[in-house]
Formats: C-alpha cells, structure tokens, sequence
C-alpha cells in the first residue's frame, strides 16, 4: 500500500516523479505529494485525492527547477484522507515519505513531546519524520541508524535533508523498494513498473540497509556502514506491458491478455512427451517425495485459486490438502511437520499476512513453495523453491490474469507432484498435459463471449445483492466471481454452494434477485439443475454457466452462456473469464471507477 518514487539526476525531477507517482497510483489514491530539492531549497506541493490533482497543482506552483525529489501515493491508514495527511512529511531539516505503518507511534508522539516536538498531522509517518530530525546532528547516516533501532512496524521510507541537496536516502523494512541506476540518473521506487522507463534490470534493496542515492550512482550499506553489492534481477517485459494499449482500463487489457500469460505460464514447463518440467525454476522432485499434507495459504484472488488447486491436487494425489486464509492461519496453532509441503500464492509476493504464514511455516519446518508474479519480492526472496506465473505486470486492483496463471502454475504443480508419486502414470500425466494447452484456444474462444456478457451485465447495473452458486470446482469459481463484482461494482454478492443455499441463504432469494448459477461439472450437474429449480421458484433472475452448450430446460433461465466444451478439470480458466467480464461491465455499468476501486489498493503490504 502507498507508491513510493525518489529520482536524483540529470533530467527534470517533477515529470518524473508525476508519471512514476501515476504509474504506481494503484498502489493507494487516497492523496499524492512530491518534495523537490528546488535552488538548493526543499518544496512539497501536496493534495487530497489522486495524482490528477497533484499534477494540476504543480502546473499551478509556479516554475520549479528541480533535478532531484520524492514522490508519494497513499493509501490512508492512519488519519483521513486530507492535504495535511498527505505525504511528504516535514520537520526541520527531514522530509519524508512512507509505506507502511509504525506501531509505536504513539509512544513515539509521547517521547517526542517531551522534548517539544508536535506534529501537524494525524499520520505515524510524522513521527519518523521528528525522531530522525531530533536525532540529526549532521549525519544523515547516523541519524537514520539512531532513529531505525526505535522504530517498530513495517516501513520503507525516502529521505531527504535539506543539508544535502541532490541526495536521497532510503531504508525499508518488510515494504518493498527497488532501485536502479541508469545513464540519466538514480531511481527508486515501490515497484519496477515506475523504473522500467529507465531500465529492465533493477535491485531490491535489502532489508534493514540504507541505500545513499545520486546522480552519479547508488549506495548500499548495511547497518554497520559495510558497502554491500546487491543481485541485480532482469524483466523481459517492457513499458508498453504498463500502459493500457488502447484498452479503456488496464482490467479489460489484462482480461484480454490471458492466452499470453497462460501460454508463457505454461509452454516453457513443458518437455518432450508432454510432460511438465521445473528445471528452469530449480525445484527438485525430492520435495515431492516425502510429502504426506499439502496447506495452501494465501489471501483473496490467490487463495481462490488456491481452492482450485486443492481440488486438483486431491483428486490426483489422495493426500490431504488445507487451504487457508493467510491472515487466519498466521495466528493459529497450524499441524506442520517435516514431511508438510506449504504452497503460498502471491501476486505481489509482498502481501503482509501471506508473507507471515511464509515465515511460520518455515519455522515450523514445513519445506515451501510459492507461487509468485513479481520477481525479487519478499516472498519470492524467503520461499525455499519458487514457481513464477509470467503474467507480466497487473495493474488493476481486481486482480485476473495472475489468477488464471497461478491456477496454471498449480494445475503444473499437481500433474508434477502426482507423476513423481505414481498416483498417475506419464501417458495421463502427458493427457492432462495436453489438455493444460488446450485451455489457451479456450480462453481465446471465451473472450469472443465478451459483447454477450457485457450485454448481460448491463442486466445488472441496478441490483443490490445477488448470489452465486455452484458445486466442487464451481463453488471455488463462484468465490472469485463473487470477490471480483464486490470489489469493483459495490453489488453485495455472496457465493454459495448450491447444496447448502437451503439451509438458510435461499431466504434471501426473492422475486428479481440475480443468480449467476455456475453448472460446469458434469459429477453434480443434475444436482445443479435442481439447485436451480430452486432458486427459480422463488423468482430468481439465473445467469446459467455450462460447460459446451448443455441442453437446458429453458424455463430454468434467463441468459444462458456457453463455454467451450471441454474436460470438466479445466473449465475454471473459461469460467474466470466470464466471471470477470461480468464484473467488469457491471462495473462499467454502474460508473464506478474500475482500476481503482473505493477504500483498496493493489499491494496488501500491512495486516
Ligand atoms: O498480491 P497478492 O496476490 O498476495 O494479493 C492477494 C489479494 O490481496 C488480492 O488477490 C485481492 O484479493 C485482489 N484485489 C482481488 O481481485
């Protein structure tokens, strides 16, 4: 949460740090603020709202000649959403800006009252801003190590002094920063989508280590002042997999570039016989071996299709597999042994309660897996063995092709684990292999579907509550539908199994309430079909999901669609699809914002 962006070089400071702060609003758009090292004086131009009206009230700031400044999105935690609230912070010779939050704020607020010292605003972040400069005599350095060691929570902060005009000091701590030195100057930033305009390889900057930023190159040292080299990392995606490329929103282009995710997800796993391969990703079939329970732990989207992985993974493996929701399992008592494999799955790989069920796991001695998008982040960093989905960057809050390929990633996952078991032999393992490829030409035939369900969505642009239901692999998919049309349309929506709506839940369904009824698997398909008599009697509107055109009573429904026909394993990808779309639309629809949605942000980096 909260975009993060600090330049120091050769070019003109403010137009960089405006586009890397709009490239990085996903992070947070509660306010937005730069400070600018302008003729050797610091000036922060700062405002409630998004980015849009911080570049309007820098056009009307006056001229600034600046080469060197910081740059702040945030996503408010602590104290509303006003201009004081907003980053950069100020107090005496320190200005800052800050991702994540400060637990001891308040003991640091009564410390520093003592000594005299007040803030202006609601924020914890001020409070750093105070210590460091009560603690500045001179030496940036030492100020930033002094004020460190008091400081509790997660943090990633950029720091200038007005004694050291044209330098940027840094530090984090579990809140993700990249950087990197291009022939223009020096960058950091919360995320390599701010700097791939400037580079494609970058490093993140180890935690609990200050980096010195100038024009001429970056400084990295540890607490006790060691110079340290950190490893540089590669993308191979560019700037154009950033910008919205023609799309209305970055959510319909990340909807729409699925078949590709999936392909490079998928493809370079495979070898010869169709059968799946992690040699690139150096994950040894020993770790397979010993295992007796699987738990997957993850955080919304990602522990969604961790439900679809548990389904593939039992049926395949006759081994128990939990799914747990990461900000649950962290303070539970969790059974972990040796012999216990814990996949995490991450978008961002920086989610904070993902993060921390990562750790405990390994504490418990537990051997982990993660399945991971961004390259270089925290839990990318900590897991012992990595699968990268190669969805290239999301953008949008509602998160859709990292869905798709981390369902990829533990459909691979559960083939590999089952042929090295011997629960499958290699001529099916190669059957379903095969199959896994087959979903790209699906998805692509399921995108066709796109003006049938956006007409079908425009249905719903005035509801209120609606339900979905489904069975075993369509219940796992009718969470994802359901988190997808809350989080960007405002519709209250509730999945359901559809066996257990009876058992209270159908009180709800009422003349008119919308039922988007998922009825792809064959094994429950009839008791679907009486699920949604169900629902029918008492009124409901059904949007009816088959897998291949079902023959269906058509009484039973009012919109039907259609996916393509295909091995009822598979129809998760398509039904995502279709699920998307419709949130896409409604929201669309209805006029919300859908990048952005209220009150979330795209990196869940507190808990
Ligand atoms: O970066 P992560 O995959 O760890 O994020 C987990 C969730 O915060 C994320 O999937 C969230 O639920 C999405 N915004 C839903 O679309």
């Amino acid at each position: 949460m909260c975009g993060i962006i600090g330049f120091t070089g050769k070019l003109e400071a403010k137009n960089i740090l405006l586009e890397g702060l709009a490239s990085l609003e996903y992070r947070g758009y509660d306010s937005a603020g730069i400070s600018l090292f302008d003729n050797g004086k610091i000036r922060t131009i700062k405002t409630a709202g998004k980015v849009t009206n911080l570049v309007d009230k820098a056009e009307s700031s006056g001229d600034i000649t600046s080469t060197c400044g910081i740059g702040h999105t945030r996503w408010a935690t602590h104290g509303g959403v006003t201009d004081t609230n907003a980053h950069p912070h100020a107090h005496g010779k320190v200005t800052l800006i800050h991702n994540g939050i400060i637990e001891n704020y308040h003991e640091l607020e009564v410390e520093l009252a003592t000594a005299g010292r007040y803030p202006i605003s609601q924020t914890d972040t001020e409070m750093v801003a105070m210590l460091i400069d009560s603690l500045y005599t001179g030496n940036a350095i030492d100020a930033i190590r002094e004020a460190i060691k008091r400081i509790e929570g997660a943090y990633a902060f950029c720091i200038l002094f007005a004694d050291e005009p044209e330098v940027i000091y840094c530090i984090r701590n579990a809140s993700p920063l990249v950087a990197c030195h291009a022939n223009d100057g020096s960058i950091i930033a919360s995320d390599m989508v701010a700097l791939i305009p400037y580079s494609k390889d970058y490093f993140v900057l180890p935690e609990h280590h200050i980096a010195r930023l100038t024009k001429d190159d970056i400084v990295v040292m540890n607490l006790e002042k060691e110079v340290v080299v950190p490893k540089m990392i590669h993308v191979n995606w560019d700037v154009t997999a950033a910008q919205k490329g023609g799309y209305p929103h970055f959510m319909l282009k990340e909807i729409f570039e699925q078949p590709e995710s999936i392909r490079s997800t998928i493809l370079p796993r495979i070898i010869k016989g169709d059968l799946p391969d992690f040699t690139v990703d150096r994950i040894p079939n020993e770790i397979f071996e010993k295992v007796n329970r699987v738990i997957i732990t993850a955080c919304g989207t990602a522990m969604h299709a961790g439900l679809v992985g548990k389904a593939m993974l039992e049926k395949l493996l006759r081994i128990p597999v939990e799914v747990d929701i990461a900000s649950e399992f962290r303070y539970q008592d969790p059974i972990i042994d040796k012999n216990t494999l814990v996949i995490t799955i991450s978008q961002s790989g920086e989610t904070a309660d993902t993060l921390a069920s990562l750790r405990l796991a390994k504490e418990l001695g537990a051997t982990t897996l993660s399945v991971v998008n961004v390259k270089g982040s925290t839990i990318d960093r900590e897991s012992d063995y990595v699968l990268y989905t190669q969805a290239g960057p999301e953008i949008a809050v509602a998160s859709t092709k990292a869905y798709t390929a981390q369902l990829s990633c533990l459909y691979l996952i559960a083939f590999k684990f089952a042929l090295i078991r011997g629960t499958i032999t290699e001529a099916q393992c190669g059957a379903y292999m095969k199959e896994l490829k087959a979903v790209i030409p699906a998805i692509e035939k399921t995108l066709t579907l796109d003006k049938t369900v956006e007409e079908i969505s425009r249905g719903l642009a005035d509801t209120e509550d609606l339900f979905f239901i489904g069975r075993g692999l369509d219940y796992a998919l009718s969470c994802e539908g359901s988190i997808k049309l809350k989080e960007i349309s405002y519709i209250h929506s509730e999945a359901y199994a559809a066996g257990e709506l009876k058992h209270g839940t159908l009180s709800l369904v009422t003349e008119g309430v919308p039922v988007i009824a998922l009825a792809t698997q064959a094994k429950v398909y009839s008791k679907m079909i009486s699920n949604i008599r169900e629902v029918r009697a008492r009124g409901a509107i059904v949007i009816l999901i088959t897998n291949g055109d079902a023959e269906v009573e058509a009484t039973l429904y009012d919109y039907h669609i259609a996916l393509p026909a295909m091995n009822d394993f598979f129809t998760p990808f398509s039904s995502a699809i279709v699920l998307q779309l419709l949130a896409y639309y409604t929201c669309v629809h209805r006029g919300f914002d859908v990048d952005q949605p209220r009150n979330l942000a795209k990196a869940v980096t507190v808990e």
